[in-house]
């Protein structure tokens, strides 16, 4: 985004996801081209956008004549019985560029992606697009469209649901085990990871290293923090490990702390 010359003003998130007041408190003193947001599964908290924070988006995206960037990146994983509609699928009267890709799907090496928004728009990133790669990978996306047709796309879709459903779960039982008193986390309602805060303050870039040299990647999640400030957290992906390798990774964490 600032590569693109956006200026970018962060907005908070808290359990129920992107803070409304803030959003409407930005609006009323600057003008707003755009609002990225991951409303499934918040990146890289995990969070859920709660049903009536998604209407008072839009309403205003409405008012304050904004765009909404929702990128999706991980729609096909929600465990709960009810999944929230995208915001794109809301008629509101205001422009929604919707984003999502394969990466999590099938692979991140698959580098097929797709974007829907108003034709004006299409037609702009569609030339951009163009100057950068005229044909993109034909053969990988002729490959990909024949097991869409065929229907394995979403019998994959399916089995892998499955599988991250007791993953998901098997990470909470673990974190319950060997982590209880030193974490706090909510069980996310969808997507690939745990979003875990440490209940004492940790040095959170050290604690990444000292991770890695014992065979376990995780991101320095300090990273993620706008303003530079630590976000004494952890995020615990489950989607690659097994039963056994998630056991062993707590534990790790565990006796690292
Ligand atoms: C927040 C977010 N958006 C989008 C993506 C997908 O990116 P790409 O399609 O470039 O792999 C990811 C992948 O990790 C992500 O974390």
């Amino acid at each position: 985004m600032r590569q693109a010359g956006a200026q970018l003003i962060p907005i908070p998130v808290d359990d129920e996801g992107i803070q409304i007041e803030a959003v409407e408190s930005v609006c009323r003193r600057t003008s707003v081209k755009a609002l990225l947001t991951t409303p499934q599964h918040q990146f890289p908290t995990t969070v859920t956008l709660k049903a009536d924070r998604r209407m008072a988006l839009l309403e205003l995206s409405h008012q304050y004549g904004f765009t909404i960037i929702e990128d999706d990146y991980d729609h096909e994983f929600h465990y709960g019985t009810k999944v929230p509609l995208p915001l794109a699928s809301y008629a509101h009267g205001g422009p929604i560029l919707y984003i999502s890709s394969l990466s999590k799907l099938i692979a991140p090496a698959v580098r097929i992606g797709f974007v829907t928004g108003p034709p004006a728009f299409i037609q702009a990133a569609a030339t951009l697009r163009s100057i950068i790669d005229r044909q993109g990978d034909n053969v990988l996306e002729q490959a990909v469209a024949e097991l869409m047709q065929a229907g394995e796309i979403q019998k994959h879709a399916r089995r892998a649901l499955n599988v991250y459903r007791q993953r998901h779960a098997q990470t909470h039982q673990f974190l319950q085990q060997y982590l209880a008193d030193a974490v706090t986390y909510r069980v996310p309602e969808g997507g690939l990871a745990y979003w875990i805060r440490f209940n004492q303050s940790r040095n959170i870039p050290e604690l990444t290293k000292q991770l890695q040299q014992q065979g376990v990647s995780v991101i320095d999640t300090d990273a993620f923090s706008y303003e530079g400030a630590g976000l004494n957290a952890l995020r615990i992906g489950f989607a690659s490990l097994t039963s056994p390798e998630m056991e062993q990774v707590l534990q790790v964490l565990q006796k690292t702390l």
